[in-house]
């Protein structure tokens, strides 16, 4: 069994974020959202891993995640020179899948459940594809299957206007190397991409075995900020505080609280669940629960709260709350006089805002 991790594409939805950026780096609790995605597959025994990587952020995707062994895996980079579909990149890849049976994984999904389960339903059953299917109250924004009674899938189709069941498509799926043979029997959809759900439609229409199961814990695509802020909120859940923090005597750590080496906290207070990076500096300042703070970011006369913050951000003298934000990388905000109750931000990287 081999992996393949889709982390090409072009990350409009995040933007002005991934602007730059890949959007599958953009860190939950600290941890790029494409980690999860490689640590959840290794734990089910899966360690030959092949990631889709575009030209634009594919280097910093093959820099920050290396060849594997951090994970215990191998990973073998794949570029897509362009975001021509899920099933295009299937295609580009198949001298790296060869045939073996696979499980496809978008980089930009986060799930509570372990693979296992499904992986073992997968092999037992000795399916063509299994997919996971979510009730979701918007379904015109993924893929949609429409299943009998029996919960046989009859058909899918992808992001409809008018959507045949409230079933979304989880960006998850076991795959026999049959795949490729649908695959080689599709046109590109009328937006330009060689879709997944096409190929597993084909396979469907061959009366090819084709299940699904419902997933049953949470699931995120976290392609847009609340998104990205519940997945940060859900995993903050899960934390463990450090056990050694060094804090000077005027400042309070409350709750589960994780700091990064070299983080100097000052006459702050600091109410978990939060994880501060390396080397941040954090002065006079309030970090309320569900933040994520990430390495060298400067934090003076400021007070936060359910809020992602990326590296090397600064946000120096603002006494109004900052919720529900998300700041990119370098961005600055400086200096806000004390009339606005709160503040609501969704800050891309290099911007700078000065409230005067
Ligand atoms: O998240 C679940 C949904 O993911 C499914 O319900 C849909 O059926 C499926 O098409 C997909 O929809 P998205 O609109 O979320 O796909 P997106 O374009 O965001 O791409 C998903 C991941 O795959 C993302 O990490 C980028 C990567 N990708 C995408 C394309 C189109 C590639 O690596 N290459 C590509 O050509």
């Amino acid at each position: 069994m081999k992996a393949l991790i889709l982390s090409g594409g072009k990350g409009t939805r995040l933007r002005p974020l991934t602007y730059t950026g890949a959007k599958q780096l953009v860190p939950v609790a600290n941890k790029p959202i494409l980690w999860y995605g490689i640590e959840g597959i290794v734990a089910a025994g899966i360690t030959d891993i092949g990631i889709i990587i575009s030209p634009e952020t594919g280097e910093e995707v093959k820099v920050k995640t290396g060849d594997g062994s951090r994970f215990g895996a191998k990973i073998t980079y794949i570029l897509q020179n362009e975001p021509a579909g899920l099933a295009h990149a299937v295609k580009i890849a198949r001298p790296f899948l060869g045939d073996s049976p696979f499980i496809m994984y978008l980089g930009d999904n986060l799930i509570q459940n372990q693979l296992d389960p499904f992986l073992e339903i997968f092999n037992k059953q000795k399916l063509d594809a299994l997919i996971l299917l979510r009730p979701v109250p918007n379904p015109s924004a993924f893929g949609v299957a429409k299943v009998d009674e029996n919960g046989r899938v009859l058909q899918l189709v992808e992001k409809p206007k008018v959507p045949p069941s409230n079933l979304a498509l989880v960006g998850i799926y076991f795959f026999a190397p049959s795949i490729h043979e649908a695959i080689d029997q599709i046109q590109p959809s009328p937006r330009g991409e060689l879709e997944i759900t096409d190929a597993i439609q084909q396979l469907i229409n061959q009366k090819k075995h084709v299940e699904a199961c419902n997933l049953e814990g949470w699931w995120l695509d976290t392609g847009k900020k609340d998104d990205l802020l519940s997945a940060n909120q859900i995993i903050l859940d899960s934390i463990v505080a450090s056990t050694e923090l060094k804090v000077d005597a005027t400042s309070q750590i409350i709750g589960r609280v994780q700091v990064g080496e070299g983080t100097e906290i000052i006459n702050s207070k600091v109410r978990g669940p939060v994880v501060i990076g390396e080397n941040c500096r954090i002065e006079n300042s309030f970090i309320g629960p569900y933040s994520s703070i990430a390495d060298r970011v400067t934090m003076i006369d400021a007070d936060i709260e359910h809020s992602v913050i990326l590296q090397g951000a600064k946000i120096v003298g603002i006494h109004q709350r900052i919720v529900d934000s998300v700041i990119g990388q370098r961005a600055q905000i400086t200096n806000a006089p004390p009339r606005p109750k709160a503040l609501r931000f969704m800050i891309g990287d290099d911007s700078q805002i000065e409230l005067v």
